[in-house]
């Protein structure tokens, strides 16, 4: 079984409407629904906004379902200025820009006992997706994505973020995703489409792009559900 996690009804939504055979449940508070896509069992669920609601909804996940692997489907704002909007970033590893102890001499993104800044994806989704793009004529970048409980609208933060971890895009979700898949040794995959610059301009573009942006992923993973 795939598990397919985004944060937002607008990641997630079109794959529910396309599944068969669906059965939903409720564990702590998240709707899952199981059922085929593509030809293939899936888990998809909506697990709100930010790293605490993406890591209840991914061990949850884990747990009652067991799935082979973990997909984290959704949006991203650009770090890497050769992004525009609706380009398709794949995340080679993940990092919290937001983990910091480094008052206490550990470097910034280290997650304390697992004592790593970046946490790899799995090889096979990151080819799946990177070929899935391809087939869609979708420009696509492998690469950092870098994840924290912030909306990013200001050059000064996209800068030191794509300075400290040359991050190609930020986000809200991947990252908590991909630590809670590292401790579970559930290999995961982050798939992000671009909605917005990260910069001032992402409140405007966020809210007027997110939804196709949204889409765009879907559509990619759509194109890599035929070799999964
Ligand atoms: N998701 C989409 N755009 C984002 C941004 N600018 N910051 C954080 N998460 C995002």
């Amino acid at each position: 079984m795939i598990g397919i996690i985004g944060a937002m009804e607008s990641e997630t939504a079109a794959i529910i409407r396309g599944m068969e055979q669906v059965e939903a449940q409720t564990v702590s508070g998240v709707r899952f629904v199981c059922g085929k896509w593509c030809g293939k069992d899936i888990v998809v669920a909506t697990a709100g906004v930010g790293k605490v609601f993406a890591a209840l909804c991914a061990e949850a996940m884990i747990l009652t379902y067991h799935p082979d692997c973990i997909i984290n489907t959704g949006v991203a704002g650009a770090l890497d200025p050769a992004l525009e909007i609706m380009d398709i970033v794949v995340a080679e590893q993940v990092v919290q820009h937001d983990m910091d102890t480094s008052p206490l001499g550990d470097p910034v993104g280290m997650i304390s006992g697992i004592n790593q800044v970046e946490l790899p994806a799995d090889e096979k989704l990151i080819k799946a997706f990177t070929k899935a793009a391809e087939t869609a004529g979708a420009k696509a970048v492998c690469g950092v994505v870098a994840s924290g409980d912030q909306f990013i609208a200001e050059q000064q933060k996209k800068n030191l973020i794509r300075g400290r971890f040359n991050a190609a895009c930020c986000e809200m979700e991947g990252a908590a995703i991909g630590q809670v898949c590292y401790v579970n040794q559930v290999p995961f995959a982050v798939l992000r489409a671009i909605s917005d610059g990260a910069s001032e301009e992402a409140v405007m573009d966020f809210p007027a792009f997110v939804k196709k942006a949204a889409k765009q992923s879907i559509n990619i993973l759509t194109e890599a559900m035929k070799t999964l």
